[in-house]
């Protein structure tokens, strides 16, 4: 059982503090503000780790556009992809014709992203764009890049701003390397 106040404990170190998540997102929603002035974009995230990283892009961009979410799983608990995609929620517009941006926790191997775009871009979207919180290129095992990225992290399991382990450490405020031992013993 985890007591919320010994989620500390349990980081290795602080990769992304909350002070420079801020400060980049403040940045990041400047760049889409200009690039997508007068497209009123569509911005889909993908539950359930996108949540904080959302909500604050959307208070960092200030052009008129719209929300929709989708829910697709590929981890089972683990700290390791499993490799089998789970669809569980599609999104309620229509997007054809639509400028999309799809926004993402991380990006790992990239197979999340990729099952996602294929999926949407049968939809016909006039543009179809990826902006991620992180990027982890040494995971990837299918070819996937984004068209944004808030920060590139080197190859370790982060948790932290909506990534989990077991569904936890999504309310921490910054994004850290989780202890080997949580997930070992
Ligand atoms: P793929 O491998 O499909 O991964 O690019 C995308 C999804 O996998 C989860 N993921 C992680 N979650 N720490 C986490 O808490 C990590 O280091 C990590 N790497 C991948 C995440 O849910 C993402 O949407
Ligand atoms: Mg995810």
């Amino acid at each position: 059982m985890i007591h919320p106040f010994d989620m500390s404990q349990d980081i290795e170190r602080v990769l992304v503090s909350e002070a420079e998540i801020h400060t980049r997102l403040v940045e990041l929603g400047q760049e889409l503000s200009r690039d997508y002035a007068g497209k009123k974009p569509i911005f889909v995230g993908v539950l359930k780790g996108v949540v904080p990283f959302f909500a604050e892009m959307a208070r960092c961009i200030q052009i008129p556009c719209q929300w929709d979410f989708m829910s697709v799983t590929s981890f089972e608990g683990g700290t390791q992809s499993t490799g089998k995609l789970t669809f569980r929620k599609d999104i309620d517009h229509d997007i054809a014709g639509r400028h999309v941006v799809i926004l993402e926790d991380i990006l790992d191997s990239g197979r999340t992203l990729s099952y996602v775009c294929d999926l949407l871009r049968q939809r016909g979207p006039a543009s179809l764009k990826i902006c991620t919180f992180l990027d982890k290129p040494a995971g990837r095992t299918v070819d996937m890049n984004a068209d944004y990225v808030a920060f590139t992290i080197p190859n370790a399991f982060v948790v932290g701003y909506g990534l989990d382990y077991d569904d936890y450490y999504r309310n921490l405020p910054y994004v850290g390397v989780l202890k080997p031992s949580v997930y070992e013993d």
